[in-house]
């Protein structure tokens, strides 16, 4: 066999006690034989895979069989559990004579623990738009975990300014062949290949992943459900994600609890999306009650879309229907639980923001209840924006910046800090990395430090 690991080695849904070990085989990333997705035979591999805690292998080496099956696309979720907790471990599979490249990952921290969390945020990485430099960055400084809050792929047909191209097929993605293929795609790229080797990541998913803009059963045809029940196998089989779809569904709200210190809630705003609701009933009962009860310093919401009051000067829309502004009933819901520590993190607007969230966002006097971060994009091209204007439009939006990047943050029992980290280009490799903008609360307001806000 030729080597199979072209797809890269990932970890993700770190526990206090166990992680899931992901790998896909493709002999043949990018092929497009819709039965021989990654150019493997349609029979099963199987694939050894080894843990321990050092690079040699040596400590406390732990190891396992895996099916590698096609009807998953060769792709392996290893659930490792009965590890330490707060701990850094590595990990490599093997199939046939052919090894996998190593990756790094760590557990959760014990629930006692009060250690700072130092977490990653990242989202929007549309391939031909540019290169994953961000990706190599944030790779290089190796936090605990990784957040990807959408936009992992997009099904969209190339866009007319590439970059780079996305190769043999360039359209948009419907078909389940063709979900796999994209993902296939993107993964080769070697930066995002090391951000997934050296954290275990904890992904959701915005629109693209799917169809832009799509809200929960979208028209309700069988020909919708279908395409979004591929969309969904496609993502499950490249991600390190501990569910598996079932029925065309896929479980994906969920809570990722380091210590005392963060409770990072999970958030999906697409598939139980209709006119009336961005997370559906049981989805906003379940993040009622645990904004309410949760003991722990920070309250993190980690989801998708812009969740603050954001008015856009100018032509009509100026409320964006897609953001959390066409749902201000159920984002008043949960602002009015007033919990403790709330951070909300987001992306999707391929700009990076900053504010505060308030008890009644046309009242700046009114309490502040939370703050937001929003992450621009890894590479994906922002739309034309008057920073400056809606800043003006918006007094609890304290920072705009329109550079490419990722969010680097650190959580501790006393305060949340955030820190801005940008490339200044992406249409070639190289660029450096650098910090725009700094944030710290302490569980109020939000001060901004040595931030170089354009
Ligand atoms: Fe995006």
């Amino acid at each position: 066999m030729a080597n199979p690991f072209t797809l890269g080695v990932a970890s993700g849904e770190p526990l206090p006690d166990g992680v899931v070990l992901w790998t896909r085989l493709a002999v043949d990333p990018l092929g497009t034989d819709p039965r021989r997705p990654g150019g493997m035979a349609p029979k099963a591999v199987e694939v050894s895979w080894q843990l321990a805690e050092d690079e040699r292998f040596t400590q406390g080496l732990r190891r396992g069989i895996a099916q590698a099956l096609p009807v998953w696309a060769h792709s392996v979720h290893a659930r490792v559990a009965g590890l330490k907790p707060g701990t850094d471990y590595f990990y490599r599979f093997k199939a046939g004579s052919q090894q996998s490249p190593v990756g790094r990952t760590r557990t959760a921290d014990d629930p006692a623990s009060t250690r700072p969390v130092r977490f990653a945020v990242a989202n929007c990485q549309r391939y031909e738009h540019g290169f994953y430099t961000a990706y190599r960055h944030l790779a290089a400084e190796r936090p605990d975990v990784v957040f990807h809050v959408g936009d992992y792929i997009y099904e969209s047909r190339q866009s007319a300014r590439v970059v780079r191209a996305l190769g043999p097929l360039p359209g948009e993605t419907s078909r389940l062949h063709e979900y796999r293929q994209r993902y296939a795609r993107y993964r080769t790229d070697p930066d995002l290949q090391a951000a997934h080797a050296a954290a275990p990541w904890v992904p959701t998913w915005d629109d693209h992943e799917v169809l832009d803009n799509y809200r929960g059963r979208g028209d309700g045809s069988a020909a919708f459900l279908r395409r979004r029940g591929a969309a969904y196998q496609a993502y499950y089989e490249n991600q390190p994600i501990r569910v598996r779809p079932e029925d065309g569904n896929l479980q994906m709200y969920r809570r990722r609890t380091y210590g005392t210190v963060a409770d990072f809630m999970v958030l999906d705003a697409r598939q139980y999306r209709d006119a009336t609701t961005m997370l559906g009933a049981a989805q906003e009962q379940w993040l009622l009650s645990r904004l309410v009860t949760s003991p722990v310093r920070w309250r993190v919401l980690v989801q998708p879309l812009f969740f603050a009051r954001r008015l856009v000067p100018g032509p009509a829309p100026n409320l964006r229907p897609d953001s959390w502004d066409g749902h201000p009933a159920q984002r008043a819901r949960i602002l009015g639980v007033n919990a403790p520590g709330l951070a909300v993190f987001s992306g999707d607007v391929h700009n990076a923001w900053a504010g505060e969230l308030k008890a009644d966002f046309l009242d700046p006097g009114s309490a502040t209840v939370g703050v937001e971060f929003v992450g621009s994009s890894i590479t994906s091209q922002p739309p034309e924006t008057d920073g400056p204007a809606v800043l003006a439009a918006n007094p609890h939006l304290k920072f705009f910046d329109d550079r490419r990047g990722y969010l680097s943050c650190t959580a501790g029992p006393e305060e949340l800090r955030v820190a801005f980290r940008a490339v200044d280009f992406v249409d070639r490799q190289g660029a450096p990395v650098r910090t725009v903008g700094e944030f710290v609360t302490k569980g109020s307001g939000l001060t901004s430090e040595n931030a170089s806000s354009k």
